[in-house]
């Protein structure tokens, strides 16, 4: 431990082998002096109180104008870059903020102390800044040269100050009065450095940082290049207080402030270190005139410093510092007097923040630079609200330097209107070419809201000719940066402050979309109702109002019959019908009703195949234990003459089973039972029911139904089928597989992925509004007394345990059609003909496919483009560790890597697939099926039928739902399946995310083959009975928004 007065006062650096000989120096000279040093003086200490404060600060302030002329000015220059946490930081686990990987913006302003010249000899320090911000940032460090502080409070940094400014005989006695000051003289000087980078910068505030081992004690530095030449020689220090400027060479007085002006071109860096220690000896711990030994406290990297552009002198002179801000669970020890460092932050940091001076925004264009001027356009979103009364600033980031917040401004013109096209011209320095971009909202209306939908920004450099897109299309509250539009994987990014830009986004968006794990089921956004989303996420305020006024008009016309109301049971069929006829009917709707269709096997099949939940079909391949038809039951109804299992193993016996919802509590009121279901391919190839069983338990209590038995079983046996069909639908189907499945790749995508990045740009159009619909569903659908499926469904309150059960088993395969359909056994389409949600499916899936495969070969030029895509491995393992997490059951089946294109290729076509088309599958459906309550009751009001032979028409009447339970389902079905007017569509492109030619020339191709696929669909229409519409691109809405 370093301590003045002991015998051996030289220490040795472990970089070099430069000594401080101060102590020695001193008492030499004290002895010629005719004084003897003795030992070192008492600290001067005081009692830390607020009237110490007071009145240190009122001397501070005068200080201030002494020096500067001003109490709040502080001179210097500044740079910006990035700050990337070391991947080992040591105060990982207890501060967030210092977390392995964090990238953050940041600021430093280098200046000398009190001296005007750079070559001459001084005190060189920086103030580093996290947040490229005016404003105090989390984090504001401030250092000076030398390993010990000069000063320790107001009256010190005075008496400092006041010999620095004075002539060398000032210098001369302040550094002799005590041996620490000339020790601290010997150690912080620094002649004519070769930049201020190169240099070691020390904070000698002392910080408490609170681990699971208790406190620890953290201290840090700025480590530069080590620039040893520019330290006092042993000879120098003799005379430490002499100033001079080199003998060799005369640079110029601003060389310093030169090189970092043309920072652009160099790319500086730095280390932030930091030393840790336990609290033990404390009056040497927080002396700052004593520094830790680095042989017992060694230094370790805490982040990378990389500087690349100089601040222009304004924003230099706007912008605020505040030492005392501190980053959670790190603070600044107490002081326990005036004497600790502590105390003069915290005197420094209340005149700081009590003299702040505003500036007006004004220009500067640094001298010497040439100019060029911008038209820039700027397109605002067409959506209600999406205008702006903000002032709208931008500056732009370029190869070769920066501009300053530039106001976009028209006289006597209202800017930024819904749906507005506007262009300005800036004239700004030369900035080479544009690589991104800030945008700055300032005096918006709203604090809390979202203020200002920027669809685009072009740029023209009216020069050089070049055009720079930047694709937005997102809501800004106060400000965002944005790359320019082209796309780019991470790896093939050469521009540094590019790389780092997306490091920031995507640990800024770590934290904007939090996860909340959902023990078993899909992760999704970390929020408890849809209120709480971020404003990005949230619906637009159209659709909003739109989704309203549908469920108004259908409720109002359900209560002018006083459906909504009325408790008692329906008298017939054609009452049903009546109720349903407040909705719209469709072609579909009305087939199903017309001439009792609905009653028939045919289109009990055909449902199965083309209705509201057409997934669920299976190949009959081996005898199913727990459902024991036997050829005696239903031989009479196979038509080809052969026997039920050769009818099996001919491939023309199909299944559907509900176990997922064995088990599950029914709520007394309603019923649903958890049946299987044997369907038979006819020799015409109609797909027609031979038998039902109403549980997964075979037995007495449980017959088996068939054709064969009275209409009235027969037909009650199905309808309890199609109940429970409809719980499945709802719960799993629809919301779990579709809204729940998206939800999780939305937030993602968002968290993993970069605006830049192809995949985002390709994805992001069919993530829109998914994460909005999916909390939507559950506040409405599942939370709450009053949620939907407690009033029309038969498990209240075990509606996620059947999610759980069903998740369990789920696996990726489930999502990628091809294998889907293979593995349920149902992809010949000659054994199982009319299957038209397979057909259309798989017609879109192979040209989504290869329009992914285009795209993504654009960017990614081998397999190995792919592995090394690190931003998309950490996309993939978000989605399986945490968004298709699964607590049990089979892996998800999403890979740990993936290292070829086809397996990229695949991943990304499952999402655009299941975000569109099966969506559109099961949403679209619903109104038309689960409008007509005979034919899909959403649960039913009787136990199911144990019994053959005593079924009558009035039994089957009073199972089926009552008037207000089925208001309820055509209330809803219409809210939910009703198409909206800002819906987009798949070949539709409103948005150009993508800037590139080549990427545009395949959306039109995309588009002409999805016209081509819909006029295909159309043509086998033609001869349908009723035709299968849901899979027309021209009605998939591109995204699972509803
Ligand atoms: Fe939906």
């Amino acid at each position: 431990m370093l301590w003045p007065g002991s015998e051996c006062v030289v220490t040795t650096m472990t970089e070099d082998n430069w000594q401080n000989c101060g102590f020695q120096i001193y008492r030499s000279l004290k002895r010629k002096d005719g004084t003897e040093s003795g030992k070192p003086p008492l600290l001067r200490s005081t009692s830390f109180t607020a009237d110490t404060i007071r009145k240190a600060s009122v001397q501070w302030y005068k200080m201030k104008w002494q020096f500067t002329g001003s109490a709040n000015d502080l001179w210097g220059e500044e740079v910006q870059g990035y700050a990337v946490i070391d991947a080992n930081s040591p105060l990982a686990g207890p501060v967030d903020f210092f977390r392995s990987g964090r990238v953050n913006q940041i600021r430093v302003r280098f200046f000398n102390l009190s001296r005007g010249d750079d070559a001459s000899d001084d005190f060189r320090c920086a103030f580093l800044k996290f947040g490229e911000t005016e404003n105090e940032g989390p984090l504001d460090l401030s250092f000076s040269t030398g390993r010990v502080s000069c000063f320790h409070n107001t009256a010190t940094l005075q008496e400092f100050l006041t010999a620095l400014d004075g002539d060398e005989d000032c210098t001369r006695d302040w550094a002799l009065r005590m041996p620490n000051n000339y020790y601290a003289l010997a150690d912080g000087i620094r002649r004519y450095p070769k930049c201020r980078t190169a240099l070691d910068y020390h904070n000698y505030a002392t910080f408490s940082v609170k681990t699971g081992n208790g406190n620890k004690l953290v201290r840090f530095r700025l480590h530069g290049n080590n620039d040893v030449d520019s330290r006092l020689s042993k000879q120098e220090q003799e005379e430490a207080w002499i100033i001079q400027r080199p003998d060799m060479e005369l640079p110029s007085d601003t060389y310093l402030q030169q090189k970092l002006r043309n920072i652009a071109q160099e790319n500086l860096t730095m280390k932030l270190q930091v030393q840790i220690r336990d609290i033990t000896d404390v009056k040497s711990v927080f002396d700052p005139t004593t520094e830790w030994e680095e042989n017992d406290f060694p230094w370790c990297d805490l982040a990378d410093l990389c500087l690349s552009y100089s601040v222009p002198k304004l924003s230099t002179e706007r912008a605020k510092y505040n030492f005392c801000s501190l980053p959670e669970h790190i603070q600044m020890v107490v002081p326990e007097g005036t004497e600790d460092y502590g105390s003069l932050i915290q005197i420094q940091e209340k005149v700081l923040t009590s003299t702040t001076r505003k500036k007006h925004q004004e220009g500067l264009t640094p001298a010497g630079h040439k100019e060029t001027t911008f038209l820039v356009h700027v397109e605002t979103g067409n959506h209600l609200f999406s205008g702006t009364d903000a002032g709208v600033y931008i500056a732009l980031y370029g190869t070769k330097g920066r501009t300053k917040k530039i106001l976009l401004d028209k006289l006597f013109h209202n800017d930024f209107e819904r749906g507005s096209k506007e262009s300005y011209y800036i004239t700004v320095p030369v900035i080479g070419d544009v690589k991104f971009l800030q945008v700055f909202l300032i005096g918006g209306k709203y604090t809390f809201k979202r203020e200002w939908f920027l669809n685009y920004i072009v740029l023209m450099d009216l020069t050089t000719r070049k055009l720079f897109e930047v694709p937005v299309y997102r809501w800004i509250s106060d400000k965002i940066t944005i790359p320019t539009g082209e796309a780019m994987l991470y790896q093939k990014e050469r521009n540094t402050d590019r790389k780092y830009l997306r490091r920031i986004w995507l640990d800024e968006r770590d934290k904007l979309y939090p996860w909340a794990r959902k023990e078993g089921l899909p992760g999704c956004i970390a929020s408890e109702t849809y209120n709480g989303l971020p404003d990005e996420l949230k619906y637009s305020t159209e659709r909003q109002i739109e989704k309203k006024k549908i469920l108004a008009d259908v409720l109002i016309k359900l209560k002018l019959h006083k459906y909504t109301t009325v408790f008692q049971s329906f008298d017939s069929f054609d009452d049903f019908k009546t109720m349903s006829e407040v909705v719209p009917s469709s072609e579909t709707s009305a087939a199903i009703k017309e001439d009792d269709r609905w009653r028939t096997d045919e289109e009990f099949g055909r449902e199965f195949l083309a209705g509201v939940n057409p997934v669920m079909i299976r190949r009959y391949k081996e005898p199913i234990q727990k459902f024991p038809v036997t050829n005696d039951m239903v031989g009479n109804l196979l038509d080809r003459g052969l026997s039920l299992d050769q009818e099996i193993k001919a491939g023309h016996i199909y299944y559907v089973d509900y176990p997922h919802m064995a088990g599950l509590p029914r709520n007394g009121e309603f019923f649903v039972s958890d049946p299987i279901v044997m369907f038979y391919v006819r020799d015409s190839g109609q797909l027609v029911p031979i038998a039902i069983q109403l549980s997964q338990e075979p037995g007495p209590k449980s017959p088996i139904w068939t054709p064969n038995d009275s209409e009235m079983d027969w037909l009650l046996a199905k309808m309890f089928v199609k109940a429970a069909d409809s719980h499945y639908q709802s719960i799993y189907s629809h919301l779990v597989q579709t809204h729940f499945l998206m939800e999780a790749v939305t937030v993602t995508l968002h968290r993993q992925l970069p605006p830049n990045h192809p995949v985002y740009k390709l994805l992001i159009q069919h993530c829109t509004f998914t994460v909005a619909a999916g909390q939507m569903g559950r506040d409405l659908l599942l939370n709450g007394e009053d949620s939907v499926f407690k009033k029309i469904l038969a498990i209240p309150g075990h509606e996620i345990d059947l999610m759980k059960n069903r998740f369990k088993d789920f696996t990726v395969n489930e999502l990628i059609m091809p294998k889907a359909m293979a593995d349920r056994g149902v992809d010949d389409a000659k054994l199982l003909p009319n299957y038209h949600f397979r057909d259309d499916a798989m017609l879109i899936w192979n040209t989504l496919s290869e329009y992914v495969s285009k795209i993504m070969a654009l960017f990614y030029k081998s397999d190995t483009d792919v592995a090394d895509d690190s931003e998309m491995q950490a996309f993939l393992a978000d989605l399986r560790e945490e968004g298709l997490r699964k607590s049990a059951g089979p892996p998800n089946g999403l890979p740990k890597k993936i290292t070829s294109l086809p397996e990229l290729v695949e991943i990304i076509t499952m999402i655009i697939f299941h975000s569109s088309c099966y969506h559109a599958a099961l949403n679209f459906t619903q109104i038309d099926y689960f409008s007509f309550g005979p034919n899909y009751p959403s649960s039913m009001r009787r136990a199911p039928p144990s019994k053959k032979g005593e079924t009558t028409m009035q039994d089957v009447i009073d199972s089926l739902p009552n008037k207000s339970t089925q208001a309820v389902s055509i209330a809803f079905a219409s809210y939910l399946s009703e198409p909206l007017s800002d819906e987009v569509y798949l070949g539709e492109y409103q948005d150009s995310h993508f800037t590139e030619t080549e990427v545009r020339e395949i959306l039109d191709w995309f588009s002409d083959e999805m016209e081509k696929i819909s006029q295909s669909i159309h043509k086998r229409n033609i001869d349908l009975d009723i035709p299968y519409v849901y899979l027309l691109p021209e009605r998939v809405p591109k995204a699972a928004g509803q």
